[in-house]
């Protein structure tokens, strides 16, 4: 019987034959262990000198690490493995002897890795990872499919910038400039005037010379925006949503979670409600911790949102931020106009920003006068206003990073290591 390694458990005591990878081995005088993987998981798989024949015992003990081959035995219950499982090998067939493999199981740099990103995607924790990120992928879906969300796919080449325009990555659209997407934001707007809740998942880009572990060139982004939603309803959905998100993965990665080390005493109390500060609180916050490099008026860099978050528990909002340094669409807060209804969520454990969002301006002539002040003309814009022509009506959506989000969740250090093919400031391979 032909099966994959996370199907094991309902074989016990049956024989299989699964096609495999060989991750890694040790040997003895009359046994090898070989360690499987299939992508699907990992088993060990124990090969007794006098439970097969000479050849295998020999092919067994001499095979190199990523050799590909259909390895057939006997699924036994195993309480030492993480898995519970392993395999009593009878038969091996090699599809191909694997040379040189250049990572070892020793240590390597970080440049060495990621320039092999295409081969060490196939390491235990690289896999880990993934897994992991496509967890939160499946619950995304989960949470606004359960929610009666549409999802819906903004353009990835654009003639407008939704985030401000020194990070824009430019290119021809055959006689006109476009520029790639930086959020969908602005789309997902209209597509709320159409569909009421909606959300989108898709890459966006950001030309910025940030060479740090929270930024990446390209990144995916989750973008829900809702029609007769204001700030504080938004940040309700926002806790939910979250909350969700990390239940499901303590639920459903288990093994993953083992395999790196995660803390997840930290994570269970990732639960809605989530605190929130103000950005005025926030700052005399971090003044008492003693940090002198900041003034009412500027944006909290990463140290700051560091400390910030060192006070809570849970992620925590940073609500009412300076409209100033703020995006041009953010609706000004009716008491205090020269602050605006946003929020940036921010993570526990030094993991920084994982979503903005704010209420937009639904007013017509406040939009037309924010495109005077941010000099946004031309036809490229003209759609946004005509939406607080027609209907206008509150609404609010966010923006979670994903990569920062598995980052967070997972416990990884850098999103380079959160993301397949890490777009970086020095990286274009592979
Ligand atoms: O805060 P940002 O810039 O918000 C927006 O783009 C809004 N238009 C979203 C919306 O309201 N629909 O980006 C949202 C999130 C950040 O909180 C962060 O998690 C992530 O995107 N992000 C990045 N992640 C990795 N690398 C980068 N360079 C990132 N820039 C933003
Ligand atoms: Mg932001």
């Amino acid at each position: 019987m032909k099966t994959t390694i996370s199907k094991v458990p309902k074989y016990a005591g049956k024989e299989v034959t699964i096609g495999a990878w060989l991750a890694n081995k040790r040997s003895s005088g009359k046994i090898a262990f070989l360690q499987l993987r299939d992508g699907t998981g990992f088993i060990q798989g124990v090969v007794a000198k006098n439970d097969v024949t000479d050849e295998v015992f020999q092919l067994a003990k001499n095979m190199t690490q990523e050799s590909s081959m259909y390895i057939t035995g006997t699924i036994a219950e195993d309480s030492r493995s993480p898995f519970g499982y392993e395999m009593h090998v009878s038969d091996i067939k090699l599809i191909q002897d694997a040379v040189d493999y250049p990572i070892t199981p020793k240590e390597h740099g970080t440049e060495f890795l990621m320039d092999h990103r295409h081969l060490w995607l196939r390491s235990s924790r690289q896999h880990a990872v993934m897994k992991i990120r496509n967890e939160i992928i499946r619950a995304t879906y989960q949470f606004f499919n359960d929610h009666d969300y549409v999802k819906i796919d903004p353009p990835i080449l654009t003639g407008s910038s939704a985030e401000g325009t020194t990070e824009l990555f430019h290119t021809k659209y055959f006689d006109e400039d476009a520029y790639l997407s930086q959020s969908g934001q602005l789309y997902m707007e209209a597509a709320a005037m159409a569909f009421g809740k909606v959300f989108s998942f898709g890459p966006t880009f950001r030309a910025e010379k940030s060479k740090t572990r929270r930024h990446l060139i390209e990144f995916w982004m989750i973008e829900p925006e809702m029609a007769f939603v204001d700030h504080e309803d938004s940040l309700e959905i926002q806790e939910q949503y979250v909350s969700f998100v990390v239940q499901s993965v303590l639920e459903n990665c288990k093994l993953e979670l083992q395999t790196l080390g995660r803390d997840t005493s930290k994570l269970e109390a990732v639960q809605a409600p989530f605190p929130r500060i103000s950005y005025d609180d926030a700052m005399e916050l971090v003044m008492e911790k003693g940090f002198d490099d900041i003034e009412w008026g500027e944006d909290f860099g990463a140290p700051h949102e560091t400390a910030i978050a060192e006070s809570f528990e849970k992620p925590v909002f940073i609500t009412n931020y300076p409209a100033d340094i703020k995006a041009f669409y953010m609706k000004p807060d009716p008491e205090r106009p020269e602050v605006v209804l946003c929020a940036d969520l921010i993570a526990p454990e030094g993991y920084g920003e994982i979503i903005g969002g704010s209420q937009r301006i639904d007013d017509l002539k406040l939009m037309e006068q924010r495109y005077e002040e941010h000099g946004l003309t031309g036809p490229a814009y003209k759609w946004y206003l005509e939406l607080r022509q027609y209907g206008s009506v509150p609404h609010s959506g966010f923006g979670l990073g994903l990569e920062r989000t598995v980052a967070w969740i997972a416990g990884v250090e850098h999103v380079r290591e959160t993301i397949p093919f890490p777009r970086l400031l020095n990286r274009l391979y592979p």
